[in-house]
């Protein structure tokens, strides 16, 4: 390869999945530089922190505390950013771009916040931005989306985005466990993100779900705006024990489902019925669904996150930043919008529902709860009562026949206004998938 271009790839953030990248591009450097074609260097590394210990090879004449000093080095090509965060994280991306820098990425959380800009500065400036990574850690989604089924318009895309919450669920389900003892257990094995919320209240998963629409559909949702967003918090043994009895799972769903001209896009956990493929999708690992015009149905599955799924990922990315410079080719990014798509809002969007509520024991409380669910035209078609621990209190479980979105919730709340409820009902959706 001598005489021929090196590729200079530089990093901010060298943490997890910084130190998996870096130590599989340099340890099977040769293997990696005869299959992409092209000679690399592992130019540089900006880190907060420059004396904390790395469990990688590298030296210190490779590392810096200053950012811009890999983003505004003319002999770097390819920047790695793999800091997470948004605002500095889109600072450092947009000032790479605008040199016309490749920038790989695995940070959802800009892309979904800042997507549009970002793209937009890449196609301006001929920079250029890859972030498999971002969504599904191992499993190459974003390039199934967008090469593997590009002759698709896509009805549904549903699946298991976040493997912390599959693992809490998983083990929940396995061990007869409740919520709290083992999300104590997943903090302790350094499986929740330090904002909590990220991964418990579906966020972290409605940023992977709003990046596939887009690819999907050329639409952005913003999680806070336009998707249902609610997390795993809520689930209780009561509902486990439901979903087995009931030849069903419950998983944290994050979903795209397109109904004619609307797009409801949301995160939200949900009963699957077990003969769904992702309702056996267990423990870490993450499951996309796709329903395709084309393709038809397609299913994949794999580690969502964890160092070197996530780094094959961005390894992924690397090889094809090297390709597109060593052709010179253009930005690949085209995502076709349809112009007569709407994103759906709660009164569009129907389904059938899993209620669990804590209402006193005596006469006269299911037929409230019947009546103040008629008043908002939903009929109950399965209840049980099952017994409370506490005196004078049981436990009512329900689902529902079809109804509207925005029913539910204004049922919910008539219901947590009542003198027989003790709290909040607790919602599952019932999922259909493919
Ligand atoms: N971990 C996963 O399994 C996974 C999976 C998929 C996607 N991702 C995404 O990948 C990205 C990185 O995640 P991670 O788990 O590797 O995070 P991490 O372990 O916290 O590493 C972050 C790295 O960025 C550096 N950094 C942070 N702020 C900086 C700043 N202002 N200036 C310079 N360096 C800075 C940190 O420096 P110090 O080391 O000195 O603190 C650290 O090296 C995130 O966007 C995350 O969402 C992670």
């Amino acid at each position: 390869m001598d005489g021929k271009k090196i590729f200079r790839i530089g990093f901010i953030g060298m943490g997890t999945v910084g130190q998996g990248v870096w130590k599989h591009l340099w340890r099977d450097r040769d293997i990696m530089q005869r299959r992409f074609g092209a000679e690399y260097e592992l130019a540089k590394a900006c880190v907060r922190d420059i004396n904390k210990k790395r469990d990688i090879e590298i030296t210190r004449q490779q590392m810096t505390g200053d950012p811009y000093s890999v983003v505004n080095d003319p002999s770097i090509d390819i920047v790695c950013e793999l800091m997470g965060g948004t605002d500095k994280a889109l600072e450092l991306t947009l000032a790479a771009l605008k040199q016309g820098k490749v920038v790989v990425s695995a940070n959802k959380a800009v892309i979904c916040k800042h997507g549009a800009q970002i793209f937009e500065t890449a196609q301006k400036y001929g920079g250029k931005y890859f972030f498999e990574a971002s969504v599904a850690g191992g499993i190459p989604i974003i390039k199934v989306l967008r090469e593997g089924l590009v002759a698709n318009r896509f009805s549904l895309i549903y699946g298991i985005l976040n493997g912390t919450c599959n693992y809490i669920l998983t083990r929940m389900e396995r061990e007869n466990a409740p919520y709290e003892a083992i999300v104590e257990d997943a903090r302790r094995l350094g499986y929740v993100e330090a904002d909590e919320s990220l991964d418990l209240d579906g966020w972290d998963a409605a940023h992977k779900i709003s990046i596939l629409a887009y690819l999907a559909h050329g639409v952005w949702a913003n999680p806070e705006k336009d998707m249902l967003v609610s997390g795993i918090r809520g689930v209780k043994l009561e509902d486990m024990h439901w979903a087995s009895e009931n030849d069903a799972r419950i998983k944290l769903v994050a979903a795209a489902r397109r109904t004619g001209n609307s797009l409801f896009v949301s995160v939200y956990p949900a009963l699957l019925p077990m003969a769904d493929v992702v309702a056996n999708v267990n423990d870490v690992y993450n499951a996309v669904a796709l329903s395709g015009d084309v393709v038809g149905r397609t299913v994949h599955i794999g580690r969502g996150a964890g160092q070197d799924a996530t780094a094959s990922a961005v390894i992924a990315d690397i090889a094809d930043a090297i390709k597109s410079l060593a052709v010179s080719a253009p930005c690949s990014l085209s995502v076709a919008k349809d112009s007569n798509l709407h994103l759906a809002s709660l009164e569009e969007v129907s389904g059938e529902f899993y209620l669990r509520m804590e209402v006193k024991d005596e006469a006269g409380v299911l037929a409230q709860v019947a009546s103040l669910l008629a008043g908002e035209n939903i009929s109950i078609e399965l209840l049980q009562q099952k017994k409370h621990g506490v005196e004078g209190r049981v436990w009512l479980l329900l689902t529902t026949h079809e109804c509207t979105e925005a029913s539910i919730n204004r049922a919910c709340k008539k219901l947590e206004d009542s003198e027989i409820i003790f709290g909040k009902p607790f919602v599952l959706r019932i999922f259909k998938g493919l």
